[in-house]
């Protein structure tokens, strides 16, 4: 029989800089929700990934001298070292800049196109390059972007634009036949409500940049980043080529997983889209909370934002994992704060779970040995125990198909909570006093450790290397004992295993703990504001003079100079248009930083940098006091 199937999806993320605690809490609660499916028996597709594309990044990289591409290859592999160490468990990472995306975004166009829901048109409107998101005049809040509330852009360009307008009855009905589309449901009659305002038909492609893909049939359009980002749900299982079997047995997706704010793009333009071109709708569209720090929301623009490594390399990655799970229901907007992440390492990971851990397992060492005891017959709490073990593997499998994750996990810690207080009723150190309570005492340590069983397992989506760690000091595998299923039963734990005390699984941070890391922290930012003699030696700072001058094509910002150092002559992109003419360069010695990698800007191999003091609106270059003969070092 075919396994049953579960793709779930997070957004793609843009590399337009490092990731933030607000983009791991989405991907780990994908991750969480993957492997609990895989755990289950499912067939699991997870996918993540990047969205590349548009205007914003490539003005960064241009502004950072160095071509788009360059630009976030660096980027993406930072995201995909964030992902290892967060223990991601996706399989695949999509980039839109994969070429065989490209060529499939081509082909829902050109069907949307043949469909006839596309035209072209005179666009002219709001643009928020951030959030790359049009608006009309009556969408602005205090003449901003309603979403972000930064300076939009009026824009106005040939274009084409999708019908979006035509779907809006669709739209309705289908949210109406399926009820669990749009989750929360607060998020779904906030949708029904913009709907219902009016649809506009959506402009679709910009002319005025080209960090994109081509419209097929019009090449000197590009798609709309969001036409482009959408369609990865199925390019990522390559939706109409000849290897589609991916599309056939994962679409439609079962939940595609964001963030509130782009709710609206997965459920109505992204539905309009697979209604244009003739395919099945996701099932599930979850748009949860923000989390967000004392000041407002984390935004990688605003800057202020919290590095999940660094957290990571403080307290471990499962206590982060278990933080970001356990603290906010899920759906709900959270605050984000160091105190309560502390407080819940604490109570629940070092106090609830790591001491009902060591004190079973010492107990086991102290009074068999080392060796997990034969049960005898159920007495006092044990049914009580017993059954709310059994009743625990249902209430996940509920909590998870509602997406409940933080409700998973209070229910698991009620258990722990549960065998806490179970060793304290039946006092295993009172039993050891007598030898004839052997057998009782040797019936309540079996069962803490076949509960500790339990919570292994039922950890193992949320917390994978803490489901190791238990089990390690249980003396179990990762096996079949260890497997959902064997959480039918209880009782499957061997007597004669062998159980093997280990450090703590979670040490309490203690205040002075977190002021002396904190000390370290500041000393080693004290050193890192120098750099060295050797350092600043490796760059290769030389006079050059500007020989030609002229403006590059479609940029208002690049020049393109020709540079003679000595007897070498060199090409040179350089982002001073705006504040020096073409002709007023030649002539003039410049210095060049000679030595830095070269890249591709606009089509021009740039190889080098000129040096420019700047601040807020004006520019001027670094020349020389006297003369000086090109090409030479300057240090
Ligand atoms: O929107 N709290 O990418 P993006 C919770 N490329 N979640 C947060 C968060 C926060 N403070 N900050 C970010 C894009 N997120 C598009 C998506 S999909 C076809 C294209 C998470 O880099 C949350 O999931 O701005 C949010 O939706 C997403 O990151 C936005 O990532
Ligand atoms: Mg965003």
């Amino acid at each position: 029989m075919e396994r049953k199937t579960y793709y779930i999806t997070t957004p793609i993320y843009y590399p337009s800089d490092k990731l933030h605690i607000g983009h791991t809490y989405t991907t780990v609660a994908a991750d969480a929700l993957a492997r609990f499916k895989r755990m289950t028996g499912y067939d699991v597709m997870f996918l993540t990934g990047t969205d590349e594309h548009g205007q914003k990044i490539q003005r960064i990289a241009e502004d950072k001298g160095v071509s788009p591409k360059e630009y976030v290859d660096e980027i993406v592999t930072g995201i995909k070292a964030l992902w290892k160490v967060m223990d991601i468990s996706y399989d695949k990472f999509i980039r839109t800049t994969d070429k065989e995306h490209e060529k499939i975004v081509q082909t829902i166009f050109q069907r949307m196109y043949d469909k006839g829901d596309i035209y072209k048109g005179e666009y002219k409107g709001w643009y928020c390059t951030p959030c790359e998101s049009f608006w009309t005049e009556t969408q602005l809040v205090d003449g901003k972007c309603p979403d972000c509330g930064r300076p939009v852009e009026m824009v106005s360009e040939e274009a084409y634009f999708f019908k979006l307008s035509n779907y809006a009855d669709r739209l309705l009905k289908y949210y109406e036949d399926n009820p669990d589309f749009i989750q929360p449901v607060s998020r779904k009659n906030e949708m029904i409500s913009f709907i219902k305002a009016g649809l506009e038909d959506l402009c679709v492609s910009r002319t005025s940049f080209d960090w994109g893909i081509k419209v097929p049939f019009d090449p000197k359009h590009v798609i709309y980043v969001w036409i482009d980002a959408l369609s990865n749900y199925i390019t990522a299982l390559g939706y109409s080529t000849d290897h589609d079997e991916a599309y056939g047995k994962y679409w439609p997706a079962d939940v595609h997983l964001v963030g509130k704010e782009i709710v609206r793009f997965h459920t109505i333009i992204w539905p309009a889209m697979l209604m244009s071109i003739g395919e099945p709708l996701p099932r599930k569209v979850f748009g949860h909370g923000w989390l967000v720090l004392d000041g407002g929301k984390m935004s990688k623009s605003k800057g202020n934002v919290v590095d999940p490594l660094l957290l990571v390399e403080k307290y471990g990655v499962d206590a982060i994992r278990y933080y970001l799970l356990r603290e906010v229901p899920f759906g709900a907007d959270g605050v984000f704060s160091n105190e309560a992440l502390v407080k819940r390492i604490n109570s629940d990971l070092a106090n609830d779970l790591g001491n009902l851990l060591s004190r079973t397992v010492k107990m086991v060492e102290d009074y068999f040995d080392g060796t997990v005891p034969q049960k005898g017959t159920d007495e006092g709490p044990d049914r009580d125990v017993i059954e709310m073990a059994l009743s625990l593997p249902s209430k996940m499998e509920e909590n998870m198909d509602t997406l409940q994750i933080s409700n998973a996990l209070v229910e698991i810690w009620r258990f722990v909570g549960r065998m806490n207080k179970y060793i304290d009723e039946t006092a295993p150190w009172v039993l050891a006093k007598h030898a004839e309570k052997k057998d009782r005492l040797a019936s309540v340590l079996y069962n803490s450790c076949e509960a500790l069983r339990f919570i292994a397992v039922l950890l193992k989506p949320y917390l994978p290397n803490t489901y190791t760690k238990i089990l390690e000091q249980i003396g179990l595998a990762d096996d079949e004992m260890a497997a959902w299923e064997s959480l039918k039963e209880w009782g499957v734990m061997k007597p004669g295993t062998v159980v093997k005390r280990g450090n703590p699984i979670f040490p309490r941070i203690t205040e002075n703990a977190e002021v002396k890391d904190d000390k370290k922290q500041e000393d080693a930012k004290a050193m890192e504001k120098y750099i060295t003699i050797d350092d600043f030696s490796k760059v290769e700072l030389r006079v050059a003079e500007v020989i030609e001058a002229e403006k590059v094509e479609k940029s208002n910002k690049l020049l393109k100079l020709k540079l003679r150092l000595g007897s070498e002559e060199r090409t040179v992109v350089s982002g001073i248009s705006k504040h020096y003419a073409p002709e007023e360069l030649v002539g003039k010695k410049v210095i060049l930083v000679a030595n830095l990698q070269p890249a591709k800007l606009f089509g021009i191999e740039s190889h080098g940098m000129i040096l420019a003091a700047s601040n807020e609106d004006s520019l001027s270059l670094l020349t020389l006091d006297k003369d000086i003969e090109s090409g030479a070092r300057v240090k």
